[in-house]
């Protein structure tokens, strides 16, 4: 996806170590990090400066890269990556990608085989997410009206993103897409991000509070809902940001479409439901605390709440795959079924 004009990724290798754009930041400045140590890696991952389930692992895969470059101990970075975050099983896939090509011999070999592993890998999730676009159009008609929640472009993806893929290709088609974009409290991914992402494309949208979701598709204001993913289990249930839950209950009720978009690196077939799904629980901060910028644009963080408000924060929840109407893959739209999950994988493998 272009910025201002250049194509960029999410995040990429550079000689000091693996660069990324630093989403916290978004959308008041565009900051370039760099993490030049594992140990930064990991850090960018938890303070979600790099953020998203296929980001995370194409990230991870870089770190992993670069503890080779540098001589670390691989299982040791290994661990210390995969205790980043719980709930997406793309960062496992990153990691585990990029480990099977550690076996090389020499320290030198060994450093080649695992970044030209993780280029690969990074490759095959902008690849994916083009292709989750070219599947999800058929999705689209002239003016669709599509609500989604938290970001799962390209921010999330590195290029084209999931649930934003379908949509920057009717875009592109001239078939003016609209898009309703949750907020997404707490940390408000949808208000940031999204937005962002869709104003760089030119896409047409209006952002919405969490809580007016389900009165616009109760109003007959929106066609189709689109999310993302961070874990499909294998019986299609699919967690995904706190909040998309209430949207799946809402489109069901207001007979809306909801539908899924993810990559197959999102699928684990070892996860028997959505149950047993490690959903994360993130600080109390995030929900004590608002961010953004002031009038002079000064970066400014301010309480909500009073002092000593217990908080709860869980990050993710579960859509149980009933409510889903299909999970839009780079293999195509399958259903949210154990045989749905499984026709992926088998097509994925072929
Ligand atoms: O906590 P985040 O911002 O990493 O959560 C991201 C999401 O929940 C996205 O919707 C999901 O990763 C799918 S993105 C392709």
């Amino acid at each position: 996806m272009k910025v201002n004009g250049r194509d960029m990724r999410a995040t990429w290798w550079i000689e000091d170590g693996v660069a990324y754009i630093d989403q916290r930041r978004l959308p008041h400045a565009l900051e370039i990090g760099v993490a030049a140590s594992v140990e930064e890696v990991a850090r960018a991952i938890e303070d979600m400066a790099v953020r998203g389930a296929p980001a995370i692992g194409v990230f991870a895969g870089y770190g992993l890269a670069l503890a080779a470059k540098l001589g670390d101990d691989l299982g040791a970075a290994y661990e210390r990556l995969a205790r980043t975050r719980p709930t997406a099983i793309n960062l496992w896939k990153g990691l585990d990608t990029v480990r099977g090509a550690c076996a090389a011999a020499s320290k030198t070999l060994r450093a080649r085989a695992t970044l030209a592993t993780a280029r690969a890998f990074d490759d095959a999730e902008v690849a994916a997410g083009e292709a989750i676009g070219t599947h999800g159009l058929a999705l689209f008609r002239q003016g669709t009206r599509v609500l989604t929640h938290c970001n799962a472009g390209w921010l999330a993806v590195q290029d084209w993103g999931t649930a934003l893929a379908p949509v920057y290709r009717a875009h592109r088609a001239g078939m003016e897409p609209f898009v309703y974009v949750d907020e997404t409290r707490p940390r408000l991914q949808g208000a940031r991000l999204t937005t962002w992402e869709l104003a760089q494309e030119g896409v047409r949208h209006a952002l919405i509070a969490d809580n007016a979701a389900a009165h616009l598709m109760q109003r007959g204001m929106v066609d189709l809902v689109i999310t993302g993913s961070d874990r499909v289990a294998a019986n299609g249930d699919a967690a995904n940001k706190i909040g998309t839950f209430g949207k799946a209950c809402a489109a069901r009720q207001a007979g809306v479409p909801f539908y899924v978009a993810a990559p197959i690196s999102t699928f684990d077939p070892g996860t028997a439901s959505g149950a047993d799904i490690p959903i994360e629980e993130r600080s109390d901060d995030e929900v004590l605390f608002v961010e953004g910028v002031d009038e002079s644009g000064t970066a400014r963080r301010v309480r909500v709440a009073p002092e000593g408000t217990a908080v709860f924060n869980p990050g993710f929840d579960v859509t149980p795959h009933e409510l889903i109407s299909g999970i839009i893959t780079e293999v195509g739209i399958v259903r949210a079924t154990a045989e749905g999950v499984a026709e992926a994988l088998n097509r994925a493998k072929a």
